[in-house]
């Protein structure tokens, strides 16, 4: 068990290639629209990380049995979830669609990932939005010392259930620094069994931890699946599911949102 705790300087230096990201992801909000399609939002954000002096940090991203991931975005539309490929998909009006950028800065990464309406979306998914939105919020307030990664899972869980909605449990936020998926792993979800909970971890919160929160919300049941691409993940009963992420440092205070402009 290794966590990297950064230096103020590393700070610095986290905080730009996050803020490269924030970038990225203004130009997505700004080009997403009905007809555009995900291969044309994957070029535009690959050209702002580079013109940043960044490059993408998911594009050959290794994954077990699975092709390196083919392009610099992940674009998940509806009912997928998380790790969508980009491609000739066009965009349609009340759509939802979730974008997730990472970049590399001066070999540190950034890490962000947003769900966006295009065009007008239906009261009842404006409002899994807003829910899921707040719920990365409720996470981000509760990273403060001297609470632990459960807590912060905790508070995540039961502001998404309160509403009716369900988590995920098969993907948890994670530590970042020079990699992009260090220690600490951050649930967004802790058992409620003693059985179940025997080899999970929480970890005590200390300044120089940085973290992505990434809490994945359905609207529906919690299950998902991986599609025959082998990296697409998407909910199980087709129901529709967002996902809101930011990186963050852990400090003496509130903590530091890094992937903002
Ligand atoms: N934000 C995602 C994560 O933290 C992005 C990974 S996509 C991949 O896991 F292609 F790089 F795997
Ligand atoms: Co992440």
């Amino acid at each position: 068990m290794t966590i990297h705790y950064k230096t103020p300087d590393e700070l610095v230096i986290m905080r730009e290639a996050g803020r490269i990201v924030a970038v990225a992801h203004q130009a997505m909000r700004d080009a997403i629209r009905p007809g555009v399609t995900t291969g044309e939002l994957n070029k535009l954000a690959d050209t702002v990380l580079r013109d940043h002096g960044a490059t993408p940090a998911f594009l050959g991203y290794p994954k077990h049995n699975s092709p390196d991931y083919p392009a610099s975005i992940c674009a998940s539309v509806n009912e997928e979830l998380v790790h969508g490929i980009p491609g000739k998909r066009a965009l349609k009006e009340g759509d939802i669609i979730s974008i997730d950028i990472g970049s590399v800065y001066q070999g540190f990464v950034g890490d962000s990932a947003w769900t966006y309406a295009v065009g007008e979306v239906q009261p009842a998914v404006q409002r899994l939005l807003e829910v899921s939105e707040q719920a990365l919020w409720v996470g981000i307030q509760a990273s403060v010392m001297p609470h632990e990664t459960r807590d912060v899972a905790m508070a995540i869980q039961q502001h998404v259930e309160k509403h009716g909605y369900s988590v995920v449990r098969e993907y948890t936020g994670h530590g970042v620094g020079r990699k992009m998926h260090e220690e600490p792993q951050v649930p967004n979800w802790w058992p409620r069994g003693r059985r179940q909970r025997q080899n999970w971890v929480s970890y005590t919160l200390r300044p120089g931890m940085t973290y992505a929160l990434e809490p994945m919300v359905n609207a529906g049941r919690p299950e998902v699946r991986e599609l025959s691409d082998k990296w697409t993940v998407a909910t199980r009963d087709r129901s529709l599911c967002t996902h809101f992420e930011h990186t963050i440092a852990i400090t003496a205070g509130e903590p530091l949102i890094l992937t903002v402009p």
